[in-house]
């Protein structure tokens, strides 16, 4: 009935997220509100691994996309999974050393890394640097000698295959800001370049070709692309390249219609894909790493917002105005996101009513969808939307000055907070 499985129905109508009732979850912690379900995100961080396993044995790493949802709790669920994490920034890095994350699985992405943030990474000993481009690599390997290191790197390569995503989040084309193509010869460059340096050592290649792409075919033909640069590496160089990052962005399903690859069938079709061509190309199994961030906690999140105004324009549209809005949901706004609503406490009656639902942003645009199918509401009802784990709070603002919501975690009938409410004066806190 629901798009995501950590969602139900209790007997009194309630939507339940975990088996815990949303509309109790409401009252105890104010809305809006993230709740995520622990054991969701845990079991999807296991159909990663497990199919990592199963069909490319112990020579790969599930690396956790932090940016899809970053705090001290995820880090240490990450952790505790055996994962490595993908973290993208300095803010992000130093979260996940605080967080006590094991600094050898972490690698280090961003299109323009800073002095410090390289600063900060080579001093926390982080596993791997993934190099976007010639500037950065210089920077990092003097750097690394001042330093006394020597830093592990990947470069991000752009295979040049079209992920079918919006354009927003395709990545892997040559007229992108990451990384280096293949095509036009700068990726060979880029090693060469390396080759001359002393203070990095090339370790292997990485790639991402965009987020929330559903077909498999896309990730096969990179996968192909990419082994056959290894070996043209090898004849070239006689590097012999070692690890092989192919990036994230399974799709996964916000609303019905969604049709998300299953991990088993694609993890199969890759490693099959990666035998054959070490085989045919005469080269060794490469470690394989996979960066899913949306897959692993998009569908245990949900956000919850009371319903305030509702205003019925006649012959136009009914908009449903909540409490939150863009500044913890962009991505209505950024990339006209779909997601599947839901008014807790109704959460069975039928979806009688067509709405707009609207944020309380001074901002026509501030909307979270259009048009959607709704149980009939009246002010007071707790509105959820759906499949909103990922890129929600990571993106969220204080536009308007409005504090960020809480974010919780349920679990086996327990609930606790793992971002507290802001307050008007945390807000405030670094106006001088
Ligand atoms: N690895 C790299 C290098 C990436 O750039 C990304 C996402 C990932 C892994 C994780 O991709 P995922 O498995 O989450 O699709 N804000 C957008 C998504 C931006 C994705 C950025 N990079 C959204 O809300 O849809």
């Amino acid at each position: 009935m629901f798009v995501s499985k950590a969602l139900g129905v209790n007997e009194e109508n309630h939507l339940t997220i975990g088996g815990m009732d949303c509309v109790e979850l409401a009252k105890e912690y104010g809305t809006p509100l993230y709740v995520f379900d622990e054991n969701e995100i845990r079991g999807n961080m296991r159909i990663y691994a497990d199919n990592l396993k199963k069909h490319y044995g112990d020579n790969g790493l599930i690396l956790y996309a932090s940016k899809a949802f970053c705090c001290k709790k995820m880090y240490k669920i990450a952790k505790e999974e055996g994962l490595g994490i993908d973290v993208v920034s300095g803010g992000e890095l130093y979260t996940a050393v605080s967080s006590g994350f094991p600094t050898e699985k972490i690698y280090f992405h961003g299109n323009n890394k800073t002095k410090d943030e390289l600063i900060l990474a080579l001093n926390s000993g982080v596993g791997r640097i993934v190099v976007d481009n010639s500037f950065e690599l210089n920077m990092l390997n003097d750097l690394a000698g001042e330093m006394g290191k020597k830093a592990d790197i990947l470069f991000r390569i752009k295979p040049g295959v079209d992920a079918h995503t919006h354009d927003f989040i395709k990545t892997g084309q040559i007229d992108s800001k990451f990384g280096v193509a293949l095509e036009n010869g700068e990726a060979t460059e880029i090693i060469e370049e390396a080759t001359k340096l002393s203070n990095v050592n090339l370790v292997g290649f990485h790639c991402h070709i965009g987020s929330q792409i559903f077909d498999l075919e896309p990730f096969l033909s990179t996968a192909e692309v990419m082994m056959g640069f290894i070996k043209e590496v090898k004849e070239k160089f006689g590097i012999t390249i070692s690890e092989l990052n192919l990036g994230g962005g399974f799709g996964v399903r916000y609303v019905e219609s969604d049709d998300p690859i299953s991990y088993d069938k694609y993890m199969e079709a890759v490693s099959r894909k990666i035998h054959e061509l070490s085989k045919k190309h005469n080269l060794p199994l490469p470690k394989i790493l996979m960066e899913p961030g949306r897959s692993i906690v998009a569908s245990a999140g949900i956000t919850l917002y009371t319903v305030g105004n509702i205003k019925e324009i006649k012959d136009v549209r009914t908009y449903l105005s909540v409490d939150g809005g863009m500044g913890d949901n962009p991505r209505y706004i950024l990339y006209n996101a779909e997601y599947d609503f839901e008014i807790a406490n109704k959460a069975g009656d039928k979806k009688s009513e067509t709405v707009t639902v609207a944020g309380k942003c001074c901002e026509s645009g501030d909307l979270l969808g259009e048009n959607v199918p709704l149980q009939k509401a009246q002010p007071g009802d707790i509105l959820a939307v759906l499949t909103t784990g990922a890129y929600n709070y990571s993106m969220a603002s204080n536009y308007n000055r409005i504090p960020k919501p809480a974010a919780i975690f349920v679990k086996d009938g327990t609930s606790k907070v793992v971002i507290k409410r802001e307050t008007y004066a945390d807000i405030m806190k670094n106006d001088a």
